[in-house]
């Protein structure tokens, strides 16, 4: 039998075998579940409309179910879909959701790799897909957006400003990265995109509104969302640092990517851990992936480097080691930040790949050779294991990607008052590690033997001592707040603004508050 023919036909097998779990006899649980949505949404159809409440499908409550990057999160039939225009309506449906005990979710960007995360089946789904301004305020020196905008279009509306927000380093992707943490390519400068937070409007679980600062009676929760996710509430507008960037005929960058034989693999990780050590001069960037896929029934790997400098060339002394290494292909040219983060992503680029399950699990480690070397095999281990001829685990993609931590972007996250994440003892640098997945077309979920090599994965890949697991990038099944430097306060601060832990048991995310 030919590879491909098995394979389809391993996957509808496959198919058969989770919709067959997914539709079990329906336990009183799920129909309490049911009840209490459908309360919450006819409380909220009545108070806000059923423009803002949309309860049964129509092209809008079809195309936001559908929109979301994991196609795993496409499979959930919301009970209704709330979309604010303001504030007062987030408050509102809360109000509504936490009085009936309804299960709800909330979608900012849609890129979370999460199942369950940002859709919700039997909930309410708060949507922020009209709620995308974002406004300059020139004498403060800052920005105000509302959730819903994605980074590509901030940072083309930004533009004529000469500034941009730190953000995410791919276009498509929305807001709740800030609520990870957040890296950007100008977090060596700046911090975790997280830690330019200059004020945050959070609707409560009950729907009360605050605006947290750093100073006001709210800054412990100000503090917790730098990196607490969505258990805390619901941010509907964030005002942050802007940061100098120059207009779209500025080129204050040198830099592109290059792209290597994946022979070089090893090389090349090794090189990143030196220059996570090494590197100083916060002006340098740097995300290293190594990507395997299927094409036609063959594993193919290659290696890509996204190299960024604020200057007019690449210092030797920062990337001299990636240089000297022989490249298929070299891109790099000076660069405005709109070729940076453009307004939209690249054809077939990750993130516009929409219908297929995602998966991410993350590991962070102290820069030393034989721990980035250690976690490489691991990687090369599974991606064989996982992507080989006439395989039945339904990944077409697996990559792993290097991110350097270095100790400028931590210095300057405690300068701007710090965050959840950075103990105050830690200084840095080191590297996330970042395991990613895509699966084919068809596949409905996570086969449970894949599952298990994930698993086994993320044992063979420990973080080291003292370093926080990044929020962005993590497996469900991963505690990353325990790793987290400031654990203690955020528990106690969680318990604070919601002490009958709703958020724990009516909405999916982290675990372990
Ligand atoms: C292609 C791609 C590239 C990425 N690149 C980066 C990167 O460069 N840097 C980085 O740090 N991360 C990156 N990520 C990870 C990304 O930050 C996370 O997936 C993040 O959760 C996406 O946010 P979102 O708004 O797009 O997604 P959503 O799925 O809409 O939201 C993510 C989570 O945040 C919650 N949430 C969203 N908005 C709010 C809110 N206003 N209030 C309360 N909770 C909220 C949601 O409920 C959900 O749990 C990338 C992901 C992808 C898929
Ligand atoms: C929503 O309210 C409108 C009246 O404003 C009503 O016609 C409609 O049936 C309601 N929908 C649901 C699902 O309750
Ligand atoms: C990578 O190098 C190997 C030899 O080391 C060669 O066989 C292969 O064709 C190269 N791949 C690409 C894509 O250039
Ligand atoms: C944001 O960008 C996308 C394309 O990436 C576009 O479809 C959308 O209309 C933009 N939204 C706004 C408000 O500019
Ligand atoms: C995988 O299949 C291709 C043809 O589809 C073949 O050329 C290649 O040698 C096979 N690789 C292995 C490891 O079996
Ligand atoms: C796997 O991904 C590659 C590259 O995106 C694509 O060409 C191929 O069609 C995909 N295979 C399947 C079965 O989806
Ligand atoms: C390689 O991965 C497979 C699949 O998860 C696993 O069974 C095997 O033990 C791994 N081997 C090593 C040496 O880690």
């Amino acid at each position: 039998m030919a590879p491909m023919s098995f394979r389809s036909l391993a996957l509808v097998a496959l198919s058969t075998l989770v919709f067959a779990q997914a539709s079990d006899v329906e336990s009183s649980a799920a129909s309490g579940q049911r009840a209490n949505a459908l309360a919450a949404c006819a409380a909220l159809n009545k108070s806000l409309g059923s423009t803002l409440v949309q309860t049964s499908s129509g092209p809008e409550y079809d195309f936001s179910v559908h929109n979301a990057w994991n196609f795993q999160n496409t499979l959930f039939n919301p009970t209704c879909i709330v979309f604010p225009r303001q504030t007062s309506h987030v408050q509102t449906a809360m109000k509504a959701i936490f009085k009936a005990k309804a299960h709800y979710a909330v979608q900012a960007g849609s890129h979370s790799a999460m199942k369950g995360w940002n859709n919700v089946q039997d909930g309410v789904l708060i949507l922020f897909s009209h709620m995308q301004s974002v406004v300059y305020d020139k004498p403060s020196h800052s920005v105000t957006f509302e959730p819903g905008i994605h980074w590509g279009n901030a940072t083309s509306q930004l533009s004529q400003y000469g500034v941009a927000v730190v953000g995410g380093r791919v276009g498509d992707v929305g807001t709740g990265l800030l609520l990870g943490g957040g890296i950007s390519f100008l977090s060596p400068s700046q911090g975790f995109a997280a830690d330019n937070f200059l004020s945050l409007d959070v609707v409560l679980v009950d729907g009360t509104v605050v605006t947290a600062t750093a100073t006001n009676r709210y800054s412990d929760l100000f503090t917790a969302l730098k990196g607490g996710a969505n258990r805390f509430g619901i941010v509907t507008k964030y005002t942050v640092r802007a940061v100098d960037v120059g207009t779209p005929d500025d080129t204050p960058f040198y830099g592109g990517h290059i792209l290597y034989n994946s022979s070089y693999a090893a090389a090349l990780s090794k090189a990143t851990a030196k220059y996570t050590r090494e590197t100083t001069d916060p002006k340098a960037a740097l995300l290293f992936t190594i990507t395997t896929t299927l094409i036609d029934g063959v594993a193919e790997q290659v290696c890509v480097l996204f190299l960024f400098y604020r200057g007019s060339s690449l210092p030797q002394s920062i990337y001299g080691d990636f240089l000297a290494i022989p490249a298929v292909d070299t891109v790099l040219s000076p660069l405005s930040w709109t070729q940076i983060l453009p307004a939209r992503d690249p054809p077939n680029f990750v993130s516009s790949n929409r219908g297929f399950v995602q998966h991410f699990s993350a590991s962070a480690v102290v820069p030393e050779d034989r721990l980035v070397l250690s976690a490489l095999n691991h990687f090369q281990n599974f991606s064989s294991a996982f992507l080989h001829n006439g395989t039945t685990s339904g990944m077409n993609t697996t990559s792993f990607i290097l991110t350097p931590i270095l100790a400028s972007q931590i210095a300057a996250g405690k300068a701007k008052g710090g965050n959840s994440m950075i103990a105050p003892g830690l200084k840095g640098p080191y590297l996330n590690v970042q395991r990613s997945e895509q699966f084919d077309a068809g596949v409905p979920d996570i086969p449970a033997f894949v599952q298990d090599g994930m698993n086994l994965y993320i044992k063979q890949v420990p973080r080291s001592p003292g370093l926080p697991l990044f929020m962005n990038e993590c497996d469900q099944g991963q505690n990353v707040y325990e790793t987290y430097g400031n654990f203690d306060a955020l528990k106690a601060t969680y318990k604070k603004y919601d002490p009958t832990r709703f958020n724990m048991q009516y909405t999916q995310g982290p675990m372990g508050l």
